[in-house]
């Protein structure tokens, strides 16, 4: 597909297209040595994460919110010959971050192998042209090779989602790739050697504990960084409200920006559902099953912005918060309908000021 004629209709454009102004800008004024393979220091790579302001005054905005330790650390990983392991649980910004971080080191972020349990070793080695292999045998031109195999070849970031949803057989085929550094092909009687500037950033989610745990051998070689939910409710407002923003440019939404406000309700539902306790620390509560993750919170703000755009006068109120809402919490039919009543009826009708919330609730049933 051309870039230029159709990127303006993608739905979703590579983090390294998406940010290529700021990527750009990082590159021109990095004076700072480069690993080799790399288009960016260590360090533009963390502020490309971070956000800041570059000596001409352009603006990289932020991409993380959270500890900047944190980065630095897997950005450090990333220098070495270890490979790196992001985990924590679901809507933590692994695969946000992952993309990123291969968008700012190799300047491509699209050599990406999905984890799931039907994931065979040729998505990790190689796979064949069998009409080809058929008609001339085996041969390079008969190959094809995975992303995993490409970035080795080109000395990029390889990525792979959901490690541990991955037969464990299949994860170990990682472990000659991450110690030797090489992937033997035995029918050419060849091997394909990685370039310098290869690594893997794997995430894996907590709540998969335990389905495919990773083998000791292959722990061995990741360093594990954990991305935590966001420490303060402040933080978890700034990347809601921030994301929102960004998608609602992205998929057109011709509503005003959310008030801070409604924003601020949704995130404090969500944390306090979350951690089973209002946030003054006076009422225990039932915790729903789902995870209730701010991923789901930015998806409920957007669907919320999207019926006032387009079946409201454009503003964000309860009403429109409400049906996504009750969607976000009530994951299984009985036991979290008994966790969101509960806290209906406890917490928001008796919270100053959202009076309109509890309404707009009751309203749905
Ligand atoms: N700390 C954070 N900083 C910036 N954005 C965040 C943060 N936490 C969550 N997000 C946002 O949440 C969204 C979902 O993140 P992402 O899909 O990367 O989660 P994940 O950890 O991979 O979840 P899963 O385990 O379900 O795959 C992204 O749009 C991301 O911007
Ligand atoms: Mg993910």
């Amino acid at each position: 597909m051309s870039e230029t004629s159709s990127a303006a209709d993608l739905l979703r454009r590579h983090a390294e297209h998406e940010y290529a102004g700021e990527l750009d800008a990082l590159a021109r004024h990095d004076e700072r040595p480069r690993p080799p393979g790399w288009r960016l220091s260590p360090q533009a790579v963390v502020t490309y994460l971070m956000g800041g302001t570059l000596a001409d005054g352009s603006v990289v905005r932020p991409k993380y919110v959270g500890e900047r330790r944190l980065m630095e650390t897997a950005v450090a990983t990333l220098c070495t010959d270890r490979a790196l392991l992001l985990l924590g649980v679901p809507g933590t910004a692994k695969t946000w971050v992952a993309e990123h971080l291969a968008a700012a080191i190799s300047g491509d972020s699209t050599l990406l192998v999905q984890g799931t349990a039907g994931t065979g070793e040729e998505a990790l080695r190689y796979g064949w042209n069998y009409a080809r292999l058929i008609a001339e045998g085996p041969s390079r031109a008969a190959l094809v090779a995975s992303p995993m195999l490409r970035a080795m070849e080109r000395g990029a970031i390889a990525r792979v989602e959901e490690l541990t949803r991955m037969p464990a057989d299949v994860q170990d085929t990682l472990i000659t790739v991450l110690s030797e550094k090489s992937l033997p092909i035995p029918e050419l009687g060849a091997e394909v050697q990685a370039r310098r500037g290869f690594n893997v950033i794997a995430t894996a989610n907590n709540r998969d504990r335990g389905v495919n745990e990773l083998s000791s051998a292959l722990k061995r070689r990741f360093n594990v960084v954990v991305l935590p939910t966001p420490a303060t409710a402040e933080q978890e407002l700034e990347i809601v409200r921030r994301r929102v923003a960004e998608l609602g440019e992205a998929l057109a939404i011709p509503a005003e920006p959310p008030a801070l406000e409604e924003i601020r309700r949704v995130v404090t539902v969500f944390r306090e559902l979350r951690e089973g306790r209002t946030e003054d620390g006076r009422t225990k509560l039932k915790q729903p099953t789902g995870t209730m993750s701010t991923a789901e919170a930015i998806s409920v703000v957007g669907s919320g912005l999207a019926l006032a755009a387009h079946f409201g006068d454009g503003r964000l109120r309860a009403d429109e918060i409400a049906p996504s809402l009750i969607g976000a919490v009530v994951k299984d039919p009985v036991q979290d309908d008994v966790v969101w009543r509960e806290y209906l009826e406890t917490v928001v009708k008796e919270r100053d000021g959202w009076r309109d919330l509890y309404r707009a609730c009751r309203a749905l049933g």
